[in-house]
């Protein structure tokens, strides 16, 4: 009797462990991974096919071969549409902000505009601000919003619901408004309103990013020698016109298959082991012609709802290569008056109060 029982314990005792081991691996996905598929060998993401040509066909309105599959068609409640224009004349720029805010951030807009999002920074280079915005469907709200955008006539605002998983449709809204409404712009740069920029250094990374910022430092050394300074100075460096950068920190990463995780992604919604290169979404640089192929290609990209990872997905099937540089950082640089110099962009600053002192003070030593 007694020996029946312990036994009985025994038995009960490892089936709670296979419960809980069970139970440890579905929540850790590691069945999920089993079942992946290989990104090196087999990617393919809808549309299936070669689509480069219809892509163009779309970009110059002919009929495109293949019919698009996707749209986002939601429709602006507020365009904006004069932003890029001088009594209707096409302004010819180099940098256009499209700040990916939310409905309710006023503060944050204010301190953007009067530091790195201020159009007039530089009197002899061209700057263009916009707030991208969805809709809460909030009538007092949409009246305070309205007031804004009469006064400060920078506000693009879409017919979506502003959520953190429509941050994709609000990516997409922004690139549409640029294609539509200001595509005589050399750069684009996408930022959260979280975030803190030095426009001059923006400025310095777009004139030569594969040498930012060595170069900067080579130049400063130079200039103290009066015997190089007649030779060519490296800053005279310029990208071509048609080149298609898509450049910031850039991701090699893995899809999350744990259940709990806010990112996690199911086998039907992405299959591979692996997501395609991708610039994390809070700051990143698109020269025309990538923002102009990006956006052409989502007609042929099934939507996703990480809007980093869409746009990998567009520049994979548009084939143009993310660009990788340092300082865009997508965590918080913690600040140092001297840590600051070459920084591009830095998360963390979701205080005006804070973003206003920084940008002062590194204004203040020429960084910003
Ligand atoms: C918006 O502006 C109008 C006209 O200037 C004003 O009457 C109204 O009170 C403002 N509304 C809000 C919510 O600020
Ligand atoms: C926005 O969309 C909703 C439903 O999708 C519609 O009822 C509403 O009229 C739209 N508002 C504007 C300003 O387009
Ligand atoms: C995204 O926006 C659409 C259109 O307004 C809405 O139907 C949908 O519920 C939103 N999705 C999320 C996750 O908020
Ligand atoms: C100045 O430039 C010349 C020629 O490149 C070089 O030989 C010399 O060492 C430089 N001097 C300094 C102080 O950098």
């Amino acid at each position: 009797m007694l020996l029946r029982s312990t036994f009985l314990k025994l038995k009960i005792k490892y089936l709670i462990v296979i419960i809980v081991v069970c139970f440890l691996i579905r929540i850790f996905g590691v069945f999920t991974h089993l079942f992946e598929k290989d990104y090196y060998k087999t990617f393919e993401y809808p549309y299936n096919g070669n689509i480069h040509i219809s892509v163009q066909q779309l970009r110059y309105n002919q009929k495109p071969d293949i019919p698009p599959i996707n749209f986002y068609n939601y429709e602006y409640i507020i365009d904006c549409h004069e932003k890029c224009t001088s009594d209707s004349n096409i302004v010819p720029l180099r940098l256009v902000y499209i700040v990916k805010s939310s409905p309710e951030n006023f503060d944050r807009r204010v301190v953007i505009r009067n530091t790195w999002g201020y159009e007039h920074r530089f009197s002899d280079v061209e700057i263009r601000t916009i707030f991208v915005l969805g809709t809460r469907h909030d009538n007092e709200l949409q009246e305070i919003i309205n007031n804004e955008s009469a006064q400060f006539k920078d506000i693009v605002q879409a017919n979506f619901t502003d959520s953190y998983f429509n941050n994709t449709i609000k990516t997409m809204m922004g690139l549409k408004w640029a294609v539509k409404f200001c595509s005589a712009s050399k750069f684009y740069m996408f930022v959260d309103d979280d975030y803190y920029v030095s426009t001059k250094n923006v400025l310095r990374f777009v004139r030569n990013p594969a040498n930012y910022p060595q170069y900067l430092q080579e130049s400063n050394h130079k200039t103290k020698n009066v015997s190089v300074i007649h030779q060519t100075r490296i800053e005279d460096f310029e990208l071509p016109e048609d080149v298609r950068l898509y450049a910031g920190y850039v991701f090699f990463s893995a899809p999350h298959r744990h259940f709990t995780s806010k990112w996690y992604v199911s086998l039907e919604e992405y299959p591979y082991h692996m997501w395609p290169p991708y610039v994390t979404a809070g700051a990143y640089v698109l020269s025309l012609e990538a923002l102009m192929d990006m956006y052409y290609t989502s007609f042929y990209t099934q939507h996703f709802r990480f809007d980093d990872v869409y746009l990998g997905l567009l520049a994979k099937k548009a084939t143009i290569e993310p660009f990788h540089c340092d300082h865009f950082y997508f965590y918080k640089n913690p600040y140092e008056s001297q840590g600051y110099s070459f920084t591009i962009a830095s998360h963390g600053y979701d205080s005006p109060a804070e973003l206003l002192q920084v940008w002062t003070d590194q204004k203040s030593l020429g960084n910003a």
